[in-house]
């Protein structure tokens, strides 16, 4: 399968996180002119480090995503030296939970909303208008699996996470016939360095790999999915 994106611009948000440094290593290696936004600085240079060559296609860029005019003046820059934006991937998200509903402070659930409700809406309508302009784009926003399962001691983000599946499938339905499709993926526990660290005990083989979830939003942001659009793509194998 034909998975070339080369020369296309892709912006990923959070491109230097757990998920979002596969993403942007693996679209970097299919050729991809990749824009990150960050907010802490020391995981910069390991992203260039691990790039090796590539690091010449990428551009680092220090945005709170959930800012409108920050995201604005991003998404402006990117279109001047670029000309267009192909593809946008949200990684920006965030997980608090183990408490009772009563006794999470009103705080945690602004907070789930801004990281993983916000981020894809301020994303999403500042990067949809350059897109519809060239009539092609895609998106691909990360929730989780807890979208749909709603477990216990996680109301604040589970919630934040079924309605960021809700907006994109309500941008999915603003965009037919636009040539600017929008998908979101659903992991749930994902074999990173923080969740090693947060879950000592448990068994690091049975967490899909981040890379193995960077190969399906590669393949959702390319052209062999131009007939994947509006779906909300599970990543966790059949545990
Ligand atoms: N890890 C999991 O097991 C898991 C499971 C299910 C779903 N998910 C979802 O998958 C996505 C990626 O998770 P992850 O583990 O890769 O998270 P992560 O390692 O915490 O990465 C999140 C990235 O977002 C950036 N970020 C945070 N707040 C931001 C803001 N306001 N503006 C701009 N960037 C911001 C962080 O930048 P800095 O590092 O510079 O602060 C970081 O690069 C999230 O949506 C998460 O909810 C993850």
């Amino acid at each position: 399968m034909n998975l070339d994106i080369s020369g296309k611009v892709a912006l990923i948000a959070g491109g230097t996180g757990g998920l979002g440094k596969p993403i942007t290593l693996s679209f970097l290696n299919a050729g991809a002119k990749v824009a990150v936004t960050y907010i802490r600085d020391d995981e910069i240079a390991a992203l260039r480090n691990e790039a090796g060559d590539r690091a010449a296609l990428l551009s680092t860029h220090a945005v709170n995503v959930t800012d409108d005019g920050s995201v604005r003046s991003a998404v402006e820059t990117l279109v001047a030296k670029h000309g267009r934006i192909d593809i946008l991937v949200n990684t920006v998200g965030g997980y608090a939970g183990g408490l009772k509903l009563w006794e999470t402070d009103p705080q945690v659930l602004s907070q789930m909303l801004d990281l993983n409700l916000r981020s894809g809406y301020v994303l999403a309508r500042n990067v949809v208008p350059v897109m519809l302009k060239q009539k092609s784009g895609a998106i691909v926003n990360i929730a989780a699996r807890a979208a749909f399962d709603h477990a216990a001691g996680a109301s604040a983000y589970a919630a934040s996470k079924a309605a960021a599946v809700a907006m994109m499938d309500c941008l999915g339905e603003d965009l037919k016939g636009t040539g600017v499709r929008v998908n979101s993926v659903l992991p749930s526990i994902i074999d990173t360095p923080a969740n090693r660290r947060a879950m000592p005990g448990a068994d690091f083989g049975k967490w899909p790999k981040p890379e193995e979830i960077a190969r399906v939003i590669l393949f959702l942001c390319s052209d062999a999915a131009r007939l994947i659009h509006g779906a909300s793509v599970p990543v966790y194998g059949n545990d």
